[in-house]
């Protein structure tokens, strides 16, 4: 038989169980990540960051985080099973990101991926990296099910979406960003500010000490009937600010800014959101991605949700930046919905 023939005949028969084992990877950025996950429940779930080694470019060379996701892989899928007690043989599919991220970091899970599902005759998974975001909330909250609305924002994506169910077609777009995502605008001030790579957190910390209320920026898009978003003119009235100020021989108040910055950007995704969920009648929320960890983020949501009467899930910190568990909580979900097992001449796509 072909190496298809028996995966989907494996998969089949893991249907209706929720008990088989996972094992997922994720190297679509700057971390490669690795996980065993058995249902919503997550057994291990290992990272090796590469954000020391890409700090001193200011952000991610593609080319260094393939060369370490290569070191990397081999012996993390070790740690990765001995921390969930178990051997390659207990395993049942393998899970892993195709896009979107980096193509080459994409290529270097995905090469790996495909050769142990290959050595081992598992069914594998092709994953969607925005749906693996989505998916860390069914690790935090596994009583959560459609329908709902889902804001991801990270460093590559600012979308919302209805979502009716884990399959493709049930995942509506309504809104996403037509430029940098809110991630990149993050980290893109935190570069103009001097604060270092990655920017998220330091522009969070900085903001602690700011008055947000200090600078006001205008919002794109702000009587158009639509949902999508806009992050570059703020970061352009940031640079222009900062270097204006120089010119002055000003010193510009960082914390400020960075707190005027981080409220704009909030209120921003907040507002939105919430139009959505109005829109389409629906009152749950899930909040998933990178930029998920930033508490003013959190708190404004689950206010703003609070006062229209819905419900706000957010993932727990170590699930909202880029992680394996979310990848094959993803794969059970997308097993669930019946999606076909990939076939060995899956290519990694940046842009998916
Ligand atoms: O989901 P993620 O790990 O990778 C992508 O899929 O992009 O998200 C990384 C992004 C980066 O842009 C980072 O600056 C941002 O998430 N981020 C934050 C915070 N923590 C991470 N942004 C704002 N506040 C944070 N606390
Ligand atoms: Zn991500």
């Amino acid at each position: 038989m072909q190496y298809i023939e028996i995966a989907r005949e494996k998969l089949n028969k893991l249907r209706d169980r929720d008990d088989f084992l996972i094992l997922a990877f994720e190297s679509s950025c700057d971390e490669t990540a690795c996980s065993v996950v058995k249902g919503r429940k997550v057994l291990a779930s290992m990272i090796s960051s590469q954000i020391e080694i890409h700090k001193r470019f200011g952000g991610v060379v593609p080319e260094i985080a393939s060369r370490n996701h290569t070191l990397a892989i081999d012996s993390l899928l070790t740690e990765t099973l001995d921390a969930a007690g178990v051997t390659l043989k207990d395993i049942d599919v393998v899970a892993v990101t195709y896009g979107a991220g980096l193509l080459g970091a994409l290529l270097v899970g995905l090469c790996y991926a495909k050769a142990l599902a290959y050595a081992l005759d598992l069914p594998l998974i092709a994953v969607n990296h925005i749906k693996g975001h989505i998916a860390s909330n069914y690790i935090t909250h596994p009583d959560l099910n459609p329908p709902y609305i889902a804001l991801i924002v990270s460093g590559g994506h600012t979308n919302i979406y209805e979502v009716q169910g884990f399959a493709d077609k049930d995942m509506i777009s309504l809104g996403q960003t037509r430029d940098d995502a809110i991630g990149e605008s993050f980290d893109k001030v935190a570069r103009i500010l001097g604060l270092g790579y990655p920017g998220g957190p330091k522009v969070e910390k900085l903001a602690k000490q700011g008055n947000k209320e200090a600078f006001k920026f205008t919002r794109p898009f702000r009587n158009e009937d639509h949902l999508d978003f806009s992050f570059s003119g703020i970061k352009t009235a940031i640079a222009n600010l900062v270097s204006n100020s120089k010119a002055r021989g000003d010193e510009i108040n960082a914390a400020d800014l960075a707190a005027s910055f981080q409220n704009s950007v909030v209120s921003y995704v907040v507002d939105n959101t919430i139009r959505a969920a109005k829109d389409k009648n629906l009152k749950t929320i899930v909040l998933a991605g990178g930029v998920a960890a930033n508490s003013a983020l959190r708190e404004e949501l689950t206010q703003a949700a609070q006062k229209e009467g819905m419900t706000v899930k957010l993932p727990e910190f170590e699930y909202c930046t880029d992680n394996a568990a979310m990848i094959g909580v993803a794969a059970y979900e997308e097993i669930k919905a019946g999606i076909e097992p990939s076939d060995l001449d899956l290519d990694a796509d940046p842009s998916l």
